[in-house]
């Protein structure tokens, strides 16, 4: 049976990896080497030098490439100079349309460093895909789209997208930090390019900062590798390493993320002190029809407002959690809470984040893995 051929749960594992050509090392050797010897100038096994190509970051882009069915992965630095390398496919006076409710960090790239290079961007709320079409001129080249959002849980239509990007010759890049390819798989859908903030559930543990794309088209991947080693910002050999190990294990992670998340979402929406929880699992979330078409579950990510909770009713609320621990992130096997506001979406203006809905009560919930009992037993305590 040919590795291509293996399902979802044995490509975490298998995908793309073979024993290593040296020893035989099951698992992949961490090449901590800036270059290779050469026996004459070009005279080499396939590596010059480390930001061009590296064995232990070839063994994670090969079960990037894996796992996402696509055909060519590229893992970086970080997810941000991911998402970098895509827009320098661009050219200056070309145009972007993005979702309005997306990671902070990204609006920053695209706001504060690109928009001085003459590129455009628009922000527009997806869930309904006509609004993007409106956006659509002859300048427009890249649709760029983040679903499930961050932090709003709103589910944009992946085949839709699709549809509507090959009508007008348009690049779909999708940012499949939230789903995980184990929920959902957008170059199925026909997306040309997905990105990962590996950081959070590929690698799994918070512990390492590393972003990645996948693409199919051979052409395509030869302009990002050209940019990937042109730029620099490349993944480290032990950070590649420990996201492989990560990825080993994504599928059983992810399942359990799904049960607990899909346990705290109930437990919130039935609170008599909350408001309103986000989360595309609901029968009663806007796009739930969607997210059963293109996902697998639902995942581990909620977030919700109090009961007239201010800015500051939330931060009290963060504060006392003590299984959750308040910080920036998501994905990692513990569970983190942040309050968008001032953490993760503090880089958006209060008045642009709030058309999306991030008013500064709204708390985030990233559900890892721990017992729920104990996850619902802090968060009573917390809210009250
Ligand atoms: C959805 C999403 N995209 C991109 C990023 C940026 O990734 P990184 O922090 O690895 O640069 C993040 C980080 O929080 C994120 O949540």
């Amino acid at each position: 049976m040919s590795k291509k051929d293996l399902r979802f749960n044995s490509k975490t594992i298998h995908g793309g990896q073979h024993p290593d050509k040296a020893y035989g090392a099951v698992m992949p050797p961490i090449y901590q080497t800036s270059t290779y010897a050469q026996t004459t100038p070009g005279g080499h096994q396939g590596y010059e030098y480390s930001r061009s190509g590296n064995p232990t970051r070839t063994a994670l882009e090969n079960a990037l490439a894996s796992i996402e069915n696509g055909n060519y992965g590229l893992a970086f630095a970080s997810g941000l100079s991911a998402m970098d390398a895509v827009i320098k496919l661009l050219e200056p006076g070309d145009e972007v349309i993005s979702t309005n409710d997306l990671y902070g960090g990204s609006y920053r790239l695209f706001r504060r460093v690109f928009e001085k290079y003459g590129i455009k961007f628009h922000f527009v709320g997806m869930q309904d895909i006509n609004a993007v079409a409106e956006k659509i001129n002859n300048k427009t080249k890249l649709l760029w789209l983040e679903t499930p959002t961050n932090p709003m849980m709103n589910v944009v239509d992946l085949e839709a997208a699709s549809q509507l990007a090959k009508k007008h010759n348009l690049l779909l890049a999708v940012d499949n930090t939230f789903a995980t390819p184990y929920l959902q798989q957008p170059l199925d859908f026909g997306a040309d390019i997905v990105m990962h903030s590996a950081t959070k559930y590929l690698g799994g543990h918070s512990d390492v900062v590393v972003g990645a794309l996948v693409v199919k088209d051979k052409e395509l991947a030869e302009k990002l590798y050209f940019i990937q080693n042109a730029s620099g910002a490349v993944c480290g050999p032990m950070d590649s390493f420990l996201t492989l190990r990560g990825i080993k294990t994504l599928h059983v992670r992810m399942q359990r993320h799904c049960e607990n998340g899909e346990a705290i979402a109930n437990y919130l929406a039935k609170h008599p002190k909350i408001e309103k929880v986000y989360w595309p699992g609901f029968k009663s979330h806007p796009n739930h029809e969607v997210a059963r078409k293109q996902m697998k579950g639902f995942g581990g990510m909620i977030s919700f407002i109090p009961k007239g909770s201010s800015f500051e009713d939330a931060v009290k609320i963060v504060e006392k959690l003590q299984v959750f621990t308040l910080a920036e992130s998501l994905g990692g096997v513990e569970s983190l809470a942040g309050h968008p506001a001032s953490m993760t979406h503090a880089s958006i203006p209060k008045e642009e984040r709030e058309k999306s809905g991030v008013v500064d009560g709204l708390i985030r919930l990233s559900v890892g893995i721990e017992d729920v009992d104990d996850l619902i037993a802090d968060l009573e305590q917390a809210i009250g």
